[in-house]
């Protein structure tokens, strides 16, 4: 083993200072040879470089100089811990003896200790660990059971690195249905063209055309996709409310009721129109703002005599994209929300499979501030989605944006580069385990490498995401040829 260094100082139970005499980088994984318990596995989490130099020799310093500042590399180190006959990983009750020597860890202990040494068939292959040959697969079961969250600024990889779970889940035979506000999933049918990247990750191109369906409630702005479209007559006058975008069910729902009746009694067929004239020819404000909105359900034509059905919507082993690409906000809300929920009234019953919904630009659908028609069922789905088998997976590019009860409920993380001040304190406020290291470290996380947290990882680890087997739908536009 390469020798890189001696502890010093005084040595805590969680972390220690080392003297580094070979070059090591922040984030690179360390071995401490413990009396009791054997080789234990260490992460090195900061480094300094320590000088005597101070300012007023360094104002004066000429080059010839140089040679005689006497420096020191620093470094802090985060104890992983070690596995014990039990297979359960555990960190030394006692603290290591200032002066033992550090070594480089070799991968058998890292693949060891951090448990990427399991291959089994609930592993979704996301990447190999940062700077090593070792595959992290993160357990489905657990992504599903105690949802995920992808963090990342604009242009981190998010929607990448969702492709590439959707891959594995798709591999697994894990039926998805993804709200998809940009229309950027479609090309998971589409094999990715192959470059050296495939072959160092052990990764085949492979399109998913047959298990990808496509709905969406503009047919003529994504002609790829089948017309979704929800039945009236199956509503609830209390649904019909959240698509008029009327919150206020105390003043508003037994009026409608009664609208309902009054129209239904005499038009068994009835149609949004029908409501609509019915409302006009009633008299006061409510009369008239039933009215106003049901003239603007009826123009999103969102809510047709048949609807499209569940059984087409969700289909085992199938990933259903709601291509939301060029529909209002307003409108994308309405839809998230009544697929959301019908979703998880029927999981709720076991009427669909168990099945993990993916709502991207989740800072829209579930804000921290202000209330939208989504925000309260997908608040309900992560507190209670797990007891029933409906996974939740938040996409954001703004982590303080969006609706931190939904955030922390979310068990896996998956975190990109992020810089923005706000974000980086409603990440590390929502996840445990993070040191100050790591979360500095997210700042300069180069496009492809994430920091992941849970997924079956007892400790947070950085991960080098491997290539597409399809073809990325969200590639960044270029404004001058090269
Ligand atoms: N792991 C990766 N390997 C190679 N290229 C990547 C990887 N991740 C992202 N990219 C590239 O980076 C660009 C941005 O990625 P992506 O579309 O996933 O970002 P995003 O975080 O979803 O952005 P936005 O917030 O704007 O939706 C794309 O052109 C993509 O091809
Ligand atoms: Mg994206």
């Amino acid at each position: 083993m390469e020798e890189v260094g001696r502890i010093f100082g005084d040595v805590g139970l969680g972390h220690f200072q080392l003297s580094l005499t070979h070059p090591v980088e922040r984030g690179d994984y360390l071995c401490v040879e413990d009396d009791l318990h054997g080789s234990v596995l260490c992460q090195l989490d900061d480094l300094q470089r320590k000088s005597d130099l101070d300012i007023e020799r360094a104002r004066t310093l000429v080059s010839a100089d140089e040679g005689s500042i006497h420096e020191n590399l620093l470094g802090i180190a985060r104890i992983v811990g070690f596995r014990d006959p039990q297979g359960l990983v555990k960190i030394p009750t006692i603290p290591f003896r200032p002066g033992a020597r550090v070594y480089r860890a070799e991968d058998p202990l890292i693949a060891k200790v951090l448990g990427l040494s399991h291959h089994t068939n609930s592993g979704a292959y996301v990447g190999l660990l940062r700077n090593h040959d070792l595959r992290v697969e993160l357990d489905i079961n657990q992504l599903v059971q105690r949802h995920v969250s992808v963090l990342a600024k604009t242009g981190g990889g998010k929607s990448y690195l969702l492709g590439v779970l959707i891959e594995e889940l798709l591999r697994h035979k894990v039926t998805c249905v993804i709200i998809d506000p940009h229309g950027e999933y479609k090309s998971l049918r589409t094999p990715a063209e192959k470059n050296g990247a495939h072959h160092r990750f052990g990764v085949e191109s492979q399109g998913f055309s047959r298990q990808i369906q496509e709905y969406s409630p503009d047919v003529s702005l994504n002609p790829s996709a089948k017309p979704l479209t929800f039945s009236l007559h199956h509503l609830e006058p209390r649904e019909l409310l959240v698509f008029m975008g009327l919150t206020n069910i105390k003043t508003f729902l037994a009026p409608l009721k009664q609208l309902i009746e009054r129209v239904s009694t005499a038009t068994p067929e009835y149609t949004v129109a029908d409501l609509a004239r019915a409302a006009e020819s009633g008299e006061g404000a409510i009369a008239e703002t039933l009215h106003e909105r049901l003239l603007y359900v009826e123009q999103t034509k969102l809510l047709g005599p048949q609807g499209t059905s569940l059984s087409d919507l969700v289909k085992k082993g199938e990933a259903t994209l709601i291509n939301l690409r060029g529909v209002a906000p307003d409108v994308q809300e309405l839809v998230a929300a009544r697929i959301s929920s019908t979703l998880f009234e029927n999981r709720k019953k076991g009427k669909i499979p168990p099945l993990f919904l993916v709502i991207e630009e989740a800072h829209n659908f579930a804000p921290q501030q202000g209330q939208v028609v989504c925000s309260r069922i997908l608040k309900t789905i992560a507190s209670e989605g797990r007891k029933f088998g409906l996974g939740l997976c938040v996409v954001t590019q703004r982590a303080a944006r969006i609706d931190k009860s939904v955030l922390s409920q979310c068990n896996t993380q998956l975190i990109l580069q992020v810089t923005n001040p706000l974000d980086l304190r409603a990440i590390s406020q929502s996840i445990e385990g993070l040191t100050v290291g790591m979360t500095e470290m997210i700042q300069s996380l180069p496009v492809g490498v994430a920091l992941i947290t849970g997924g079956g990882y007892h400790t947070p680890l950085f991960c080098e995401i491997r290539p597409r087997a399809t073809r990325h739908g969200g590639e960044s536009v270029q404004i001058v040829e090269n």
